[in-house]
């Protein structure tokens, strides 16, 4: 059986899933990694949120093969690709870069009106120390909600947009260069706050920092206030892991169930890593 040697161990209480016993190289070969093999990391990815894979030093062509046994590639709109593969995002620093990509709290392309599904990030070059990437589950944050702001949430809606954050007056353009300041690619969209995930029916907070831009028909001053106690609830009840990369390391990540941040904490060092983000399916409310 090909997931004879599949093992799948949770990372921490809340989300991530560690899985071994498998090389992602055979995404490429006549019938990929086969369906026994494609639904288990499927169900699992539904279930931890995130998953993550260690020395899989595969090759572009493989790493496009392995996304594509869950979705379409969904290209980025802001960062610059690896040179012949416009379906690869490089996500990168350089040691003279004071910014990086993905620093704070957020879920990629919520500014979308159908967001992205989720991102497989391959370590290609990583710092000798620092560049860790944190991840924690929403669902857990909503399952912790107290009763009244469980009763607040319910048929909310929030506004998404990516202007403030990629386009011309992005206070990160000048530093991180061509990949941001594309001002005719930004846009926004609405969301529930609450949605069910696609695949398990999961509640989760859909909400974040980097990305919403206020709730709809509220006030900034009701919104604000709303949106830190939420992000206050999200950030600080323990539903994280932090990740640790090695060359080779992949991370697959959900973006309707997780939030993920990356650590800016090695100056001077270069880190590359080559994403591939599949395309999502339309959202519902919870
Ligand atoms: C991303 C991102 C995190 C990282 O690619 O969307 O946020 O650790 N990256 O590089
Ligand atoms: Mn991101």
């Amino acid at each position: 059986m090909t997931t004879a040697q599949l093992t799948i161990e949770p990372a921490s209480e809340h989300v991530g899933a560690f899985v071994s016993g498998i090389d992602l190289a055979r995404s490429a070969e006549p019938g990929g990694l086969g369906d026994e093999t494609v639904a288990a990391i499927r169900a699992a990815w539904a279930k931890y949120g995130v998953l993550f894979f260690r020395d899989q030093n595969i090759s572009p062509e493989q790493h496009i093969a392995f996304a594509e046994h869950f979705a379409a590639i969904d290209i980025n709109k802001f960062f610059a690709s690896v040179d012949g593969y416009p379906g690869i995002a490089q996500v990168l620093k350089e040691p003279d870069q004071e910014h990086n990509i993905g620093g704070g709290w957020h879920t990629d392309h919520t500014y979308d009106p159908i967001p992205a599904r989720g991102s497989i990030l391959l370590a290609r070059e990583t710092p000798a120390t620092g560049g860790d990437t944190h991840f924690l589950s929403v669902g857990a944050a909503y399952d912790a909600l107290p009763d009244d702001l469980k009763k607040t949430v319910e048929n909310l809606e929030a506004h998404h947009s990516s202007a403030h954050v990629f386009g011309a007056q992005s206070k990160h353009a000048e530093d991180i260069g061509d990949r941001f300041g594309n001002s005719e690619a930004v846009g926004g969209a609405t969301h529930p706050v609450v949605i069910q995930h696609p695949e398990t029916g999961r509640k989760l907070l859909y909400v974040n920092a980097a990305f919403v831009t206020g709730i709809v028909g509220w006030s900034t001053e009701e919104s604000d206030e709303l949106l830190t106690r939420l992000y206050q609830h999200i950030v600080e009840g323990g539903f994280d892991y932090r990740y640790q990369w090695e060359v080779g390391s992949i991370a697959m990540w959900d973006n309707c169930s997780t939030w993920h941040s990356a650590y800016n904490d090695y100056p001077g060092q270069r880190r590359l890593m080559h994403r591939i983000t599949i395309e999502g399916v339309a959202l519902s409310a919870a």
